[in-house]
Parts: structure tokens; C-alpha cells; sequence
């Protein structure tokens, strides 16, 4: 049990997966976290226990935690700051950053946010950006925040980017590699301390300056994506030669310099956060005056890897006019619901303009597909999808998809073309079924 001296009030502001995620967690830790959003729907509905997004094991604690009067939920933010008497002496901003058309960061929610707090606040605040934004922006925080805050009263402006993965946001909330708090005053560093307390018997905190903790999220994200064009341009090659990725990739990953994560070769990342992240920090860097060449690359490659699944239905079938291919799987990764920037939308897009007729089903992810991806026949479970398919296409490596019965599959399609765009199945299994089986850089 926290003792009460280390609980700290707290006002999260942005409900999306890393505000409403890391609020729960902050609350669920022991502190008393009061989370704002401008989007009233959104409030009322969480007030009402429903969540806005999917995501494992979030609901329940948030049940538990509003249960307890440790997490509450406001429209304003006014009132996140003087919740019921409590005054809230951290301030979280974990609003939207999308993407311009030029590629830069939309931070006008963020700006708005300071001159809300500055305008509210009532004494010593620290405000803890957390949305992943280009560096200098908490510096633009504090010039805002100066501007309106007429009362002259004192606060700190700090970044603790969040390292958290969509389908596994609550653990990895719980349980970081590290927490990096990049701050500008001693105050400041204590009451992050005080925040991360009980997180920091098993996790490592980095203190750093605030420009440096800016840069790391989008240097870490960069380098992920990095890895993951990597491997799938290394698979390439191995397709091309005969290799098989699986081999290289374990191969590379056991040398602790290189590690074995994120070497899993597919059909490109997706997400709110790479494909974002990556044209941010290329933007940003351009602006800087650095041409920043490398991000590009990686963009480059991770385009032309969508594309590799419909140019291997093309081998199998030829003309794909009045064809069906069966699309198991549509989220950009397993686990959640989250359609943004998926690679099956591009799929989906090239193999409709080659005239194919496409049935898709994915356990979750279906009622924001179909806000996304139009003029293709939903199916109710990977048996319908798969029906009187000339080609089955696994898009998304959901555990469903790898117990599916594959026997019933033979059964059910038109022909036994099963083409693995995550390398998920026995490529030897799957043949001595009678599978035509292709999958990545396997030979
Ligand atoms: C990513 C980072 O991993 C988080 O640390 C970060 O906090 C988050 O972005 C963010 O900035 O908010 P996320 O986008 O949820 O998290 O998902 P990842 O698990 O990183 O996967 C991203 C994409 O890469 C997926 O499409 C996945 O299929 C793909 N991927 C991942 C591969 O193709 N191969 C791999 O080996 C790993």
C-alpha cells in the first residue's frame, strides 16, 4: 500500500491508448488520477465503464480503480485540476499529434492544452508531456504556458515519452525497460520520482535533460522501424537466394549487440506510431538542415513490402479479375483493434484495382475496418472467409488464426493457396497438408 505523503494528484489529459492507459495505470500504482478529454462521447461512455478503445486487461482496471476512487473522468480541464478539492500537482499531456500533409506534427491540441493548464493552475504545477513530439516542443510548452500565465505562478515543463505497445499496453505500462524523464528543475525531478516510485524497484529511470528525453522517443521509434525494414529487405535477398530468413534472423539475433527482437519478417509495419513517427523525425530533421536519408529508406522499403504479398497472389493465380482472395486478419498487428495505417488497407486497395473480389475477417478489428476499407464482404469467422477462396492471405498473426483447422480449410476453398505474410506457419507442415504454401524469405 502507498503511503498517503507519496500519493500524487494527478490530471491526465487525452483519453487515447497512452492517456487512458497510462491514467489507470498511474491510478492502479496509487496515486489519484483524474483523466480529461475535450470529447464529451467519450467521457460520458467511460463514465459509464465502457471503453473507447480494446485493449487487454485495461478494462478491468479501469472498473477497479474508478471503484476505489482512485480514477475519475472529466470533461474539462479545469475541473481535472481541482477535482472535488483534490488540486492536481502533476498535469499529463497525452493528447493527439497526427500527422500533417507535409509530414510534421499537428501539436495544435497540445498548445491549447498549455494555455488551458496556465490558465487554471493554481500553484506549483509540473506539467509531464507525454505525447511523442519533435524536440523543442515542451520549450514551446513553456513559452505558451508564460504568455497566459498572468499570476506568475511557478511550474516546470518535463517530457516522459511512453514506451508502450498497442495489445500490450497494460504490462508494458506496469513493467518498462525504462522510464525516461527528461526534466529542467530538482523540483521537478522529485515529484517524477515520487509518480514512478513503485516503478522503480524493477525498472531503470533515466534522467535527462528535456530536449534529449524528446529526441528519444522518436530516435527509439526510428530505430525500431529500422530493424523491421531490415530484416524484411534481408528476407528479400534470402527469397532471391535461397536462404531462409528464419535462420539468418535467429543467426543475427542472438548476438547481444544486435538482439533478437523485432527481426520478424512480414508484409511492413503499420500503426499510429511508426509510419508517423518516422516521416516526424525525418521532417524534423530536414528542418534542422540535416537530410536524415536513412528514415527514408526505411519508408521506402516498408511500402514496397505490402506490395509483396499481392505480387505473390499474382504468381499464383495470374489475372485476379473475378477472383477471391480470402484476407484473414486486418489490424496492423494482433491484439488490437486499431486499423490505423494497417497494411491491409493498401493490400486491400491493390488488389481491388486488379479486379479481385476480397472477404476478410479479423476476431477484433472489424467495426473500425469497415469505417476504413470499403466495397469487400465481411465474414463472421475465418471458415465463411475462407469459403470458395481461390487464395487464403494471412494478414495479421492473431492466435485464432493459428489454431484455425486447416483441415476444414482444404475442405472449404477453391484451391489450396495459402500465402503467410507473417511466416507464422510450418512451411513443411503446411505443404505435406497439400497446401501450395509461400511465405517470406523461406525457401
Ligand atoms: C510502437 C513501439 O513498439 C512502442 O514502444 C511505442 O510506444 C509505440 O509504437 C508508440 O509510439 O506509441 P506499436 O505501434 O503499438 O508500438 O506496435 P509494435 O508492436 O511496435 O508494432 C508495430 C508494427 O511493426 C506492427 O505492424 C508489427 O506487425 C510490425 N512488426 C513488429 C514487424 O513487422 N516485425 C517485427 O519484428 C515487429
Amino acid at each position: 500500500m502507498m503511503k498517503n505523503s507519496d500519493k500524487v494528484n494527478i490530471c491526465m489529459v487525452g483519453t487515447g491508448y497512452v492517456g487512458l492507459v497510462s491514467g489507470t495505470c498511474l491510478a492502479e500504482i496509487g496515486h489519484r488520477v483524474v483523466c480529461v478529454d475535450s470529447d464529451e462521447k467519450k467521457i460520458n461512455l467511460l463514465k459509464k465503464g465502457i471503453m473507447p478503445i480494446y485493449e487487454e486487461g485495461l478494462k478491468a482496471l479501469v472498473h477497479k480503480n474508478v471503484k476505489k476512487k482512485k480514477l475519475f473522468f472529466a470533461k474539462s480541464i479545469k475541473e481535472g485540476l481541482h477535482h472535488k478539492g483534490h488540486r492536481a500537482e502533476a498535469v499529463f499531456i497525452a493528447v493527439g499529434t497526427p500527422p500533417r500533409p507535409d509530414g510534421s506534427a499537428d501539436l495544435s491540441a497540445i498548445e491549447k492544452v498549455a494555455e488551458e493548464v496556465s490558465i487554471n493552475m493554481s500553484d506549483y504545477t509540473v506539467i509531464i508531456e507525454k505525447s511523442t513530439v519533435p524536440v523543442e516542443t515542451c520549450h514551446r510548452i513553456e513559452k505558451t504556458m508564460t504568455r497566459f500565465n498572468k499570476k506568475h505562478i511557478p511550474f516546470d515543463v518535463t517530457s516522459n515519452p511512453e514506451f508502450l505497445r498497442e495489445g500490450s499496453a497494460v504490462s508494458d505500462f506496469l513493467n518498462p525497460d525504462r522510464v525516461v524523464a527528461g526534466v529542467p528543475s530538482k523540483q521537478a525531478e522529485f515529484l517524477f520520482k515520487k509518480i514512478y516510485k513503485p516503478m522503480m524497484k524493477h525498472s531503470q529511470v533515466i534522467i535527462t535533460d528535456v530536449k534529449s528525453a524528446e529526441l528519444i522517443k522518436h530516435a527509439s521509434n526510428s530505430f525500431l522501424a529500422t530493424k523491421i525494414s531490415f530484416i524484411n529487405a534481408v528476407a528479400n535477398v534470402c527469397e532471391k537466394t535461397g536462404a531462409n530468413i528464419d535462420d539468418v534472423a535467429k543467426g543475427m539475433g542472438s548476438d547481444k549487440r544486435i538482439g533478437a527482437s523485432f527481426l520478424n519478417a512480414g508484409i511492413g509495419f503499420g500503426g499510429f506510431c511508426f509510419p508517423k513517427d518516422l516521416e516526424a523525425f525525418y521532417w524534423l530533421s530536414s528542418q534542422k538542415g540535416y537530410d536524415f536519408k536513412l528514415l527514408k529508406n526505411v519508408q521506402d522499403i516498408n511500402e514496397d513490402q505490402k506490395m509483396w504479398i499481392v505480387k505473390k497472389i499474382e504468381d499464383e493465380l495470374w489475372n485476379l479479375k473475378g477472383k477471391t482472395v480470402a484476407l484473414l486478419g486486418l489490424a496492423f498487428k494482433p491484439n488490437t483493434d486499431d486499423m490505423r495505417f494497417a497494411p491491409s488497407i493498401d493490400i486491400v486497395k491493390a488488389l481491388k484495382k486488379l479486379g479481385a473480389k476480397i472477404k476478410a475477417y479479423d476476431p477484433i478489428s472489424m467495426s473500425n475496418a469497415k469505417e476504413v476499407i470499403k466495397g469487400i464482404e465481411y465474414t463472421k469467422n475465418p471458415y465463411q472467409c475462407v469459403k470458395n477462396a481461390d487464395c487464403v492471405c494471412l494478414i495479421t498473426e492473431w492466435d485464432e488464426f493459428k489454431k484455425l483447422d486447416f483441415k476444414k480449410v482444404l475442405t472449404l476453398v477453391k484451391h489450396p493457396i495459402l500465402i503467410d505474410g507473417r511466416n507464422l506457419y510450418n512451411a513443411a507442415k503446411m505443404r505435406k497438408m497439400g497446401f501450395t504454401y509461400k511465405s517470406l524469405g523461406r525457401p
